[in-house]
């Protein structure tokens, strides 16, 4: 199978810990020694959310917060290249072209955000549709979709199954700020829909969550129809 997996930075970079970078290369390693093709999109985490908003008390627009959001991903990407090794495309390609042609590498092709605007949902949405993935894998830091946020919302439930045009009218009203935390981007979504690419939304806390939902266990949300 071809997978796009879009690794949340709330996955991965939470506190900036090289053993969560090395769970998730297992995991990848392990998807790919079953010949699975992959290509990972991560985000920027409270990293990038660091940076932004030190640059927006200096006063920087928003299209600069995106670009400083970007080079964090970026970096994010790098520190997975390192912990997956031999089996990674060495460098995290700047936009889809690039990673589309990399991807016959053979190797494991990771990079971060490529233009302002939108988030690496976008991101892993639009590499899903140029590369046409067979599933598209997005990470966050609670179980899946749910009706309202669980964080703040204890009636919220998780949705198991669901359209994209139901996904696309959930996110529809949010707002693109640089940094913000959604359960997806609006473009990803619109691009989900368009595609009609079938899309687990996962609990990124465990890693092991990818295999599971590769395997088309029924796990975190399903996307599709
Ligand atoms: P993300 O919001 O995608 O990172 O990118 P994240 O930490 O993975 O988010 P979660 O975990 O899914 O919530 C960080 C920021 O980088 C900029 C945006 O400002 C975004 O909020 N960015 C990223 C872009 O402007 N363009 C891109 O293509 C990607």
């Amino acid at each position: 199978m071809k997978i796009v997996v879009k690794v949340g930075g709330s996955a991965i970079v939470q506190g900036l810990d090289a053993q969560r970078f090395k769970d998730y290369a297992d995991v990848i390693k392990q998807l790919a020694d079953e010949d699975h093709t992959i290509l990972i999109v991560i985000g920027g985490g409270t990293p990038a959310r660091d940076y932004i908003n030190v640059s927006k008390q200096l006063g920087a627009n928003n299209s600069i917060l995106d670009y400083i959001g970007i080079g964090v991903s970026r970096l994010n990407a790098r520190l997975l290249i390192s912990a997956l090794g031999d089996i990674a495309y060495p460098e995290p390609p700047y936009d889809y072209q690039e990673a589309g042609l990399a991807m016959y590498s053979g190797k494991v092709v990771v990079m971060g955000g490529v233009v302002p605007g939108q988030t690496t949902d976008a991101v892993a949405a639009i590499l899903a549709e140029y590369v046409h993935a067979d599933l598209l894998i997005r990470t966050t830091s609670v179980d899946g979709v749910f009706t309202a946020d669980p964080k703040f919302d204890p009636k919220a439930t998780k949705i198991d199954t669901m359209s994209p045009q139901e996904l696309v009218d959930m996110v529809t009203k949010i707002e693109m700020t640089a940094g913000a935390n959604n359960i997806f981007d609006p473009l990803g979504a619109q691009i989900v829909k368009r595609s009609r690419i079938p899309t687990v939304v996962v609990n990124g806390k465990q890693p092991k969550n990818l295999i599971k939902a590769v395997k088309g266990e029924p796990i975190g949300t399903i996307i599709k129809g």
